[in-house]
């Protein structure tokens, strides 16, 4: 095992990309920090762990990653705030949310004490790449996949452990439309869906390419033994706020556990805003559209924070919702926004100083 307290070896970048990049226009997930971690775990422990340039790895075509899927990966945030401070928001969720995967891929731990020294040392050394919290924020991506050259179907040996970073700015911009759909189901009792495997994401590729020729952003997914009661939308967790009430699906074991759903369930109790976890049924929402009791629905992740949804297709029923000022998924937003930038007191114990 790799211990201790010394640093990691690092190689540095010749010349910095810093300063091509436009930080007040900065994309979602496509820029990339000068730097990145990587560890090997093989014969049984891990082995080397440092700090390159980022860019490409080696890998053997055969190597499990890419011929099964064994691959998983997390994804959380660190912000500055006013005082210039970089703060990471509840990266202790997002360790062991990748933990429980990797048991699920039968992939070994990684050590707590690696991640997070691993973590801090790829921010300090790229302390840079944290934009202004005008300009957005660095989201960490943490990246666990298995080498082995083999094309046998059974728990590999040798594993890699990358964390790499980029300067993101908002991940949606314009109206957010969603549309349910039957034709495809994300998860089932089971299955992988509340964890967080790569193959979970490749096979929704194509459910949201058909919301999009809709005229959709993305799809709502429903149950997927009755397909009839809402789980999640796209890659966010699902709340509706209904005659003033904000109403979220119980985990059960097809939910992604979303740190941010997680965050806002504890945010609305604190605000004194009702908050009911339950099962939801297009029927109630549809009928509440119609009732015109329907008055906000949002997604939640930790890539789009709170995302306000501007249009519902609900098996074929329509809804617009209104946007106000001081909506509850506003009211939300600039809570957990607050807390996640240091503008308002930390009273959970939720950011982490790097
Ligand atoms: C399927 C799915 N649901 C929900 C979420 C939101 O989770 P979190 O708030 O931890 O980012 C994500 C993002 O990781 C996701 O991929």
């Amino acid at each position: 095992m790799i211990q201790g307290t010394d640093t990691f070896p690092i190689t540095r970048v010749e010349t910095s990309r810093r300063e091509s990049i436009d930080f007040d226009n900065l994309p979602f997930g496509t820029v990339w920090s000068d730097h990145m971690f990587v560890a090997d775990y093989e014969d049984g422990d891990w082995q080397r762990a440092e700090i390159v340039p980022y860019g490409p790895l080696p890998m053997y075509p055969s190597c499990k990653a890419l011929q099964y899927a064994v691959s998983l990966f997390e994804g959380f945030k660190a912000h500055k705030t006013p005082q210039g401070d970089c703060v990471v928001f509840r990266p202790d969720m997002n360790q062991k949310r990748l933990n429980r995967t990797a048991a699920r891929l039968v992939m070994p731990e990684v050590p707590k004490e690696l991640f997070f020294r691993a973590m801090n040392e790829l921010i300090a050394l790229d302390r840079d790449w944290l934009p202004d919290a005008d300009q957005g924020s660095l989201y960490i991506r943490p990246s666990y996949f298995c080498t082995d050259p083999s094309l046998q179907v059974n728990a590999g040996s040798s594993y890699r452990f990358v964390i790499m970073t980029a300067p993101v700015g908002l991940y949606f911009s314009g109206e957010i439309g969603l549309v349910t759909t039957r034709e495809f189901v994300r998860a089932f009792p089971g299955g992988t869906g509340d964890h967080k495997p790569a193959g979970n994401y490749g096979a929704t590729l194509q459910a949201s390419a058909l919301a999009q020729a809709q005229g959709y952003q993305n799809v709502i997914w429903l149950d997927g033994i009755e397909q009839r009661y809402i789980e999640e939308c796209g890659v966010m967790n699902m709340f509706f706020v209904i005659d003033g009430t904000a109403l979220t699906p119980p985990l059960g074991g097809t939910i992604l556990p979303g740190v941010t759903r997680d965050s806002a369930i504890q945010l609305l109790a604190d605000m004194g805003i009702p908050c009911e976890v339950r099962r939801i049924s297009v029927e109630e929402v549809q009928e509440a559209a119609q009732a015109g009791t329907l008055e906000e629905a949002f997604g939640c992740g930790t890539a789009a924070t709170i995302a306000p949804i501007h249009r519902l297709g609900l098996d074929g029923v329509e809804a617009r919702l209104e946007q106000r000022e001081d909506s509850v998924a506003a009211r939300l937003k600039a809570e957990l926004v607050g807390i996640q930038t240091g503008t308002i007191e930390d009273r959970h114990g939720w950011l982490l100083s790097v």
